[in-house]
């Protein structure tokens, strides 16, 4: 498959997908959007993202104009034209931005939203990024606050992220685990962040100002299936540092283990059992998704 751009309907290659500079979600990051993981020819967790996607419009008080149908048949030609085939997984990104309107930030005279969809090549972890692990970082910058703009809603001001996945580069590491103003763990700069300790799992609650991923979702559930004890807390960053385990999640990538933390090996530095049977429970169970062509059946 190669990479297609859907903008208000026209489907083009990458190069030449064009916006209006006068578009707010270009101006000012005024947008929403989802990235889904498309999986044999199903859109893994479509429900979960597109209920997202509309909770994160609602918090811009953006209208969507369009319903879920639209949305999907959107994504759905971007993806044939993309040539996607049930073999292969496809990165879908769907955005929707405030649209084209006056130079200013009220949008009250911004007439009609636009939605652009990408689809592209996946870029799933082999089998040996899986081994080595994700290596990560804390860094000084603090994730944005619930009250300045919370990160419960998936929305295209993602600087706060950008410059922390950067600054975690410069320390060395692949990504960041971002802390709140109160110094505790919140996510990864585009994932959940989970640690393991004594066979039991803990993540980050939504209070600590995160995104609720899908696949957070879905490992919850999981967990309750596979009898593991599953809890939403507060967490220090001793309690990563000192867990058994600790992993990221997400949309495509699935779940990756994180192996090191400030240089300091994660136990003792392997992918732990925990997460490797919840990543196998995991990959499963979008394959069960696919098989039966989709569709809400939790988990
Ligand atoms: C900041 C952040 N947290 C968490 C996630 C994980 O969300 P999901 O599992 O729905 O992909 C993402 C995904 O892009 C993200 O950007």
């Amino acid at each position: 498959m190669e990479t297609r751009i859907n903008v208000n309907g026209r489907i083009t290659a990458a190069e030449e997908a064009q916006l209006p500079v006068l578009d707010h979600g270009f101006l000012f990051g005024d947008s929403v959007y989802e990235v889904f993981w498309w999986h044999r020819g199903v859109l893994i967790q479509e429900a979960e993202h597109l209920d997202r996607l509309e909770r994160s419009a609602g918090r811009l008080y953006m209208d969507l104009q369009v319903g879920r149908e639209a949305l999907v048949e959107a994504v759905e030609a971007t993806v044939r034209a993309a040539g996607a085939t049930d073999a292969d997984d496809a990165y879908i990104r769907l955005i929707v931005t405030r649209g084209v309107g006056p130079l200013g930030l009220d949008f009250r005279e911004v007439p009609r939203r636009s939605i652009i969809v990408i689809a592209a090549p996946a870029n799933r972890p082999d089998e040996a990024t899986v081994r080595r692990g994700i290596h990560v970082a804390f860094i000084d910058r603090r994730r944005m606050s619930i009250r300045a703009l919370d990160p419960g809603a998936k929305t295209g001001n993602y600087l706060n992220n950008v410059l922390a996945q950067h600054e975690a580069r410069l320390a060395g590491a692949d990504d960041a685990v971002l802390l709140n103003d109160e110094g505790h763990v919140t996510e990864a700069t585009t994932a959940n962040v989970y640690v393991v300790r004594e066979g039991a799992l803990a993540t980050p609650p939504m209070a600590a100002g995160i995104l609720r991923g899908t696949t957070r979702t879905r490992i919850l559930l999981l967990c309750a299936d596979a009898g593991i004890r599953a809890r939403e807390i507060t967490l220090a960053p001793e309690d990563l540092r000192e867990a058994d385990e600790v992993f990221l999640s997400s949309s495509v990538r699935g779940i990756l283990p994180v192996t090191a933390i400030d240089d300091a090996p994660v136990g003792d530095g392997a992918m732990g059992p925990i997460t490797a049977q919840l990543r196998a429970r995991f990959e499963a169970a979008a394959d069960e998704e696919a098989a039966r062509g989709g569709g809400a059946e939790a988990p």
